[in-house]
């Protein structure tokens, strides 16, 4: 049985790092990217939108994106699954997450190790001048600032660098791990697709929780398909706690 397998490397572990993708926050009700039938990129084009060209060119298109991205995320919440990696950071079963999700749901469900690779819509600012605004300033329809620059969500757009000391935290958290599991993700987008091999080239044991194949299923020890991420965390909490 699959599951059993996940609990057995979960309680033969002493440093498990997850690694999160959209995938992670379907079941709170926000699409994903890439998922065949509703993935976000389906709907809208990242090469019109989710960069700084998009920012500075096409700026009402830019500025609509983000603020319907921002009123889904605050549409919703985390879920159970979250929940159970936020009980089981507490009680040290895992260490910590790297996700590239960016609606903060890992921070809001109580993880406190989280490294947000590609930002998080919890902050925004003008990409001119960098002032800080609040999210609720954005969503009540601020987006210029006061000194004529657009404002921005505090997440990474394509093309622009990762936050250098969350990526770096992160490769340290991956070379240390002896147990890392992916959950939701395609792994499809550099560099944070890099993560699961640092931590298998550095003796991990890697596990992917992903409703479709990756290109990084042929290095995995465990590879979950058949189930869905909130009902493998439930279940297999389920079986830690209580034998
Ligand atoms: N259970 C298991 N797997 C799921 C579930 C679920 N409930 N929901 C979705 N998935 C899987 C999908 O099958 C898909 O393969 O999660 C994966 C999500 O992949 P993507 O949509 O590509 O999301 P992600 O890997 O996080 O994208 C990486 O791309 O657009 C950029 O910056 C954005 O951080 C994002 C990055």
């Amino acid at each position: 049985m699959l599951l059993d397998k996940l609990v057995q490397l979960l309680q033969d572990s002493t440093y498990t790092i997850v690694f999160t993708g959209a995938g992670m926050s379907t079941e709170s009700g926000l699409p994903d990217f890439r998922s065949k039938d509703r993935g976000l990129w389906k709907k809208f084009n990242p090469n019109e939108l989710a960069n700084v060209h998009a920012l500075i060119h096409n700026t009402e298109e830019f500025t609509n994106f983000y603020r319907y991205r921002l009123s889904e995320i605050t549409k919703y919440k985390p879920h159970e699954g979250h929940l159970v990696l936020a009980d089981w950071e507490k009680l040290g079963k895992i260490k910590g997450i790297i996700t590239q999700n960016v609606d903060a749901f890992h921070h809001d469900a109580g993880n406190s190790n989280v490294m947000e690779l590609h930002g998080s819509f919890r902050k925004f600012h003008c990409h001119s001048c960098k002032k800080e605004y609040e999210r609720t300033d954005y969503l009540d329809g601020k987006t210029a600032c006061e000194c004529g620059g657009t404002i921005r969500p505090g997440i990474v757009l394509f093309g622009e660098n990762l936050p250098q000391d969350t990526f770096e935290k992160a490769e340290r958290e991956a070379t240390q791990a002896d147990l890392f599991i992916v959950l939701g993700s395609s792994l499809s987008v550099s560099p944070a697709n890099m993560f699961p091999l640092v931590a298998k080239e550095n003796g991990a044991k890697l596990i992917i929780i992903n409703r479709e194949p990756t290109d990084y299923d042929m290095y995995a020890d465990l590879v979950i398909q058949d189930k869905s991420i909130k009902e493998v965390l439930v279940e297999a909490d389920q079986q830690l706690n209580y034998g």
